[in-house]
């Protein structure tokens, strides 16, 4: 007599195909055939694993460093900067024909120690502008996150302005993100310039405020002319928690389009956080959600690229030990499972792609 868990186990292989014994479709190829680039986060590390680097190369066109990129791994100490693990990640690219995007030039975290004693002692700009001209001046890229979740997220006590605090808003207040960008722009003429930032994607109320917020803080950016070129959407959903709502993520995409900005989804993947026990539903409800948030990201001709937030499970978050002790639960947020497998998520996404309809 087969157990329910083994029959559910052996359901949730049978979902997950090889990428061997199915289309060898790539979402790389799928997505330009609809005029966008497919792409996805991954760390240097990852390089070395035989099982995953090929595969990054056959289905992504664009790579994001996770950490490589972020000031506290870069410049280890004032003006001294630790390249090599991010020079391998632009030498992957370059050598499997794969462009880069930047991932991000001032964020409210992952700053080195240093930086923050130093920046609350004296207030230099050029302790945020000469990082942002070092890095714009050595890695060409497609587009680069010159400010990363500069609002308050959705949910918290927020300033009149709606900006999160910061060790960056101390030291100069709201005029840092201008400060960025015009640094960003005067860096490197080409690289489109963005902000990223998550909360616009639910349905919930202090979604709608986030939404508000950014499209405050994006008109006054605009008002001043502020060199800006897209808005990043994260893309971080859950597929047991606060869902997505497709109505206010098509009109707030519409917001951005009619402001002129170019949309990309920079870090997507389904947290399947609080779901079932059984890996078969969860990743059946993990494909569903990102499938509704894709329908209708896609239907804006502004959407540009999507990126998912690493392409297997292998190299997701490490889970909370306690879950993968009690429940055996990985987090299973991204279209390949810990062995390299396509999951339901993958096709979900394959599908999304080539329903996506052409823009004349
Ligand atoms: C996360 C990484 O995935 C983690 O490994 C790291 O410990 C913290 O940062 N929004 C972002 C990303 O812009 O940089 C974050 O990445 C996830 C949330």
């Amino acid at each position: 007599m087969i157990s329910r868990r083994a029959m559910l186990t052996a359901g949730a292989s049978a979902l997950a195909f090889p990428a061997s014994a199915q289309d060898m479709r790539s979402l790389k190829a799928i997505a330009a055939a609809k005029g966008f680039v497919f792409g996805s986060a991954a760390a240097s590390y990852e390089l070395k694993d035989g099982d995953f680097a090929p595969l990054l190369a056959r289905e992504a066109a664009q790579l994001v460093p996770e950490y490589e990129m972020k000031r506290d791994a870069l410049e280890t100490k004032p003006g001294f900067y630790d390249f090599a693990a991010l020079d391998s990640l632009f030498a992957f690219a370059a050598k499997n024909r794969l462009s880069m995007r930047g991932h991000t030039l001032c964020w409210y975290y992952a700053n080195p120690p240093w930086l923050v004693s130093m920046l609350a002692a004296k207030r230099d700009e050029k302790l945020l502008t000469s990082h942002i001209q070092t890095v714009l001046r050595r890695y060409p890229m497609d587009s680069v996150d010159v400010v990363n979740e500069a609002l308050a997220p959705p949910g918290t006590a927020a300033r009149a302005d709606s900006l999160r605090p910061s060790l960056w808003l101390d030291a100069f207040g709201p005029g840092y993100i201008d400060m960025a960008f015009h640094a960003a722009r005067a860096a490197d003429p080409k690289v489109k310039l963005v902000y990223n930032d998550w909360g616009f994607e639910q349905g919930a109320a202090e979604n709608d405020r986030f939404r508000s917020a950014t499209l405050r803080l994006l008109d006054g950016m605009l008002k001043r002319k502020t060199p800006i070129d897209a808005l990043g959407i994260q893309g971080h959903l859950s597929a047991f928690g606060n869902r997505i709502d497709q109505r206010k993520l098509r009109a707030f995409l519409q917001e951005i389009r009619d402001r002129g900005l170019i949309i990309l989804i920079t870090e997507l993947d389904v947290d399947d956080t609080g779901g079932p026990h059984d890996s078969v539903s969860r990743d059946r409800a993990v494909a569903d959600e990102a499938r509704r948030f894709l329908d209708v990201a896609l239907d804006n001709p502004a959407t540009q690229a999507v990126l998912t937030w690493n392409l297997s499970d292998r190299y997701v978050d490490p889970p909370d030990e306690w879950k993968l002790k009690l429940l055996g639960w990985r987090l299973r947020k991204t279209p390949y499972n810990a062995q390299m497998r396509r999951k339901p998520l993958w096709n979900a996404m394959a599908q999304a792609f080539s329903d996506r309809r052409i823009f004349y």
